[in-house]
């Protein structure tokens, strides 16, 4: 078989590594790769010049080169509709299709539907102007609020608040100031917006992989969204994962699969979109249960790296099956038994400006210690040495047997590796020790 992996971060490089470990693939092509998919040894990869968001060149490629199965990791394309392009052209292609890729790319939809669903979320309301929201905040009492753009935008759409005054600000910076017509920063991200309750607990990713009937559920992982120690700092993509983590007990996952993921594939069906992916659940467990922050229609990026780390199970025939629709047919998967911890490291000033093009050393020697995998994100070849091209730039994943045995490896693997400006948290799966 022949696979292509759109994208080019840490996780296309953790499912091109994954896939190309199956021995019914002879080759994975990765769009556009990075410096870790252009040399990895372990499997058969080999980037193309192809940006993903070029679906034409997608396609062109995916049939000049007889691809068996396409995979998309980011949500850019899915949104854009690069399943149902691919499809269309004749290629098998893993993700959602553009109308069921709305659960990520309009947060307005996705809260609808979850309340016609009945899954537990926060309160909010929608507002399609500043001026309605402003005067929704003037006349509420002043509490914290969370205030979300409908649209994409990288991360960076919602705003957490911890009182009016804000909230006021955040709606200012999405959706402009109400007056002029002027649009906010996230552009027409923020033409919709949410003002929503504030919940207070902890997070947790529940990834599953469904073809509208049947749905794999895969363990829980847990993301560091901001950039520093202890949670503080500006939000980020994500500086490290873990998992499985042991705030979701076996009773909390079959809650999530009861209560949350089997109703949202359903209303996705009702709803005629049928949802054919992942189904990737962000979820906050409060005193008052657990609720759905958001959901995201592919891999987490990083959550994605610790996962694969564990992965026993063919990944592609499970890819393959969801995409004809017989998921029903492909076993449980398997996983390690052992705890996977993932270290971003990451350019300094990521995630605001930062530079790009230092050498990175000491690539070779954290390959050399045992359970240690180094997915690369921001990285490409320059005169064939690995230099930094991004923000995050590498995820530093190991195993094992006990969450501080995995920890102590990972960080191990750190401590060989450095660049000008790298930097990482220090405190990745700290919270799995309570
Ligand atoms: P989202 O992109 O919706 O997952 O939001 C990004 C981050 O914002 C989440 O990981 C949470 O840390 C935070 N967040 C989102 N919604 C809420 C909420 N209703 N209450 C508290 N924090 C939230
Ligand atoms: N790690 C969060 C995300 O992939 O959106």
């Amino acid at each position: 078989m022949k696979v292509l992996v759109v994208g080019g971060g840490g996780r296309e490089h953790a499912l091109a590594w994954k896939i190309g470990q199956s021995n019914r693939v002879e080759r994975v092509f990765v769009a556009p790769g990075n410096a870790g998919t252009a040399t990895d040894e372990d499997a058969p990869l080999e980037n193309v010049e192809i940006a993903d968001s070029d679906i034409p060149a997608q396609i062109e490629f995916a049939k000049q080169n007889n691809i068996d199965l396409a995979v998309i990791g980011p949500e850019v394309p899915l949104a854009a509709g690069v399943v149902d392009a691919l499809t269309e052209a004749g290629v098998r292609a893993f993700g959602p299709a553009q109308q069921a890729a709305e659960l990520e790319a309009s947060k307005v939809f996705c809260k609808n539907l979850l309340r016609h669903a009945d899954v537990a979320q926060a309160e909010f309301r929608t507002f399609a102007d500043a001026e309605s929201a402003l005067s929704h905040l003037n006349a509420r009492e002043d509490a914290p609020a969370v205030v979300k753009a409908d649209g994409l935008a990288a991360g960076k759409g919602v705003i957490v608040c911890d009182n009016r005054a804000e909230a006021i600000d955040a709606v200012k910076r999405i959706a402009g100031d109400g007056a002029g017509g002027q649009e906010g920063e996230f552009g027409a991200a923020g033409r919709q917006l949410i003002i929503e309750e504030r919940l207070v607990g902890q997070e947790a990713s529940v990834l599953a992989i469904t073809d509208g009937q049947t749905i794999l559920t895969m363990p829980a992982a847990q993301d560091h969204k901001p950039a520093h120690d202890g949670d503080r700092g500006p939000n980020t993509g994500g500086m490290g994962a873990y998992s499985p983590t042991p705030l979701v007990t076996d009773e909390l996952m079959s809650h999530v699969e009861e209560k949350i993921l089997v109703p949202t594939v359903h209303q996705m069906k009702r709803s005629r979109r049928p949802f054919r992916g992942v189904l990737y659940a962000g979820l906050m467990i409060t005193k008052h249960g657990i609720k759905v922050l958001e959901y995201n229609v592919r891999f987490g990026d990083p959550e994605c790296q610790p996962l694969m780390m564990r992965l026993q199970s063919d990944l592609v025939d499970v890819l393959g099956a969801t995409v004809d629709g017989r998921l029903d047919e492909v076993k449980p998967m398997q996983w390690d038994p052992r705890l996977s911890v993932c270290v971003v490291m990451a350019s300094e000033g990521y995630p605001a400006a930062y530079e790009k093009g230092h050498p990175i050393r000491g690539l070779d020697a954290a390959a050399q210690l045992p359970d240690v995998k180094v997915f690369h994100a921001g990285t490409k070849l320059s005169d064939g040495q690995t230099v930094t091209s991004g923000g995050r730039v590498l995820g530093v994943t190991a195993l094992g047997d006990t969450v501080s045995q995995a920890k102590l490896q990972a960080y191990t693997a750190v401590k060989c590796i450095r660049w000008d400006g790298a930097w990482c948290r220090k405190d990745i799966s700290d919270k799995a020790l309570g």
